[in-house]
């Protein structure tokens, strides 16, 4: 989805931090866990603290308590704090000279092989997968591709399938795609109807799009690229770390990683094992 899903109540403030507080919110964390799978627990306190109390007040709750019992009880409530946890904004497009420099260094390396794996890690509602595939169309490389794109929510997984975006973002899109050296006409990858955009089914014909939890669930290894843009910084450092070990083992040698512009594997426990191939971009491949 092209903006974050703002609940209900999110102008009330998170009241102070209290040591009750901490032991509710670890409480909750816990159980989610424990009846879902889902393990927040090595989210980046502060900010899973706000989301969790926005997501109390749209409840129409006072207490982080009153939410476990309805989060355990409900699993639509689960349902609604998921979105809320994991900030799906995405674009097409989104930070074009990423796109600039995987034609440019990543493309040529890709050609070298029969056949390819990437693993699009976090892919959100699928506005980045579809830029992807409609890069890998252009340099003639889709039809030799496969594409596992995957996330932990299976909501926006399924808004991804149906590849409709909003119309009125597609002005935005186009400029992206254009900064991001594209030179089709862009409104030819998609048809209007109403007020979305479908885009072409032909983009997802060589996609597979299945829920993957990264804190959890293994990999599923040997791939040429991983891209895991705007994901990581959600996550604390023992938990980046995790993630970092499975890209690694996951990427074959002189495999590539992409990350965010925020993100780095620097300081990573793999960060030897990984040549820079655009420091900028934070494109990386693996060495050793
Ligand atoms: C901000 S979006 C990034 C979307 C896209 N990669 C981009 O850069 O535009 C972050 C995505 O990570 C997903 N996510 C959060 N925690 C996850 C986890 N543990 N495993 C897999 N995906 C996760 C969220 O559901 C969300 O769709």
């Amino acid at each position: 989805m092209g903006a974050s899903r703002e609940p209900a109540g999110t102008s009330k403030r998170p009241p102070p931090r209290g040591d009750l507080e901490e032991i509710e919110l670890s409480l909750l964390l816990e159980g989610i866990f424990r009846k879902y799978g889902f393990d927040f627990r090595q989210y980046a306190a502060a900010s899973l603290r706000r989301r969790v109390w926005r997501r109390v007040y749209a409840e129409g709750l006072a207490t982080i308590s009153a939410l476990q019992d309805r989060l355990l009880h409900d699993p639509a409530c689960m349902e609604r704090l998921l979105l809320d946890l994991s900030i799906n904004v995405t674009a097409m497009f989104r930070d074009p000279t990423f796109y600039v420099a995987f034609r440019e260094k990543v493309v040529p390396a890709l050609r070298t092989y029969p056949f390819t794996r990437i693993w699009v890690a976090g892919c959100s509602t699928g506005e980045e997968v579809y830029s992807l595939a409609i890069l890998l169309q252009e340099e003639e490389l889709y039809d030799r591709t496969r594409i596992y794109a995957t996330d932990i929510n299976e909501s926006v997984l399924e808004r991804a399938r149906a590849g409709v975006f909003p119309l009125d973002k597609m002005q935005e899109y186009t400029q992206n795609y254009i900064r991001a050296g594209g030179t089709q006409a862009f409104s030819e990858y998609y048809v209007a109807k109403y007020d979305g955009a479908q885009f072409q089914r032909s983009l997802i014909e060589n996609i597979v799009f299945a829920q993957h939890n990264l804190v959890s669930d293994r990999s599923f290894n040997e791939f040429n690229v991983i891209i895991c843009r705007n994901v990581m910084i959600y996550f604390d450092r023992t938990l980046q770390d995790r993630v970092h070990r499975l890209f690694y083992e996951s990427l074959i040698t002189f495999g590539v990683l992409g990350l965010g512009h925020k993100e780095s594997i620097r300081f990573s426990p793999h960060e030897e094992g990984y040549e820079e191939l655009d420091p900028n971009e934070k494109l990386y491949r693996r060495v050793a």
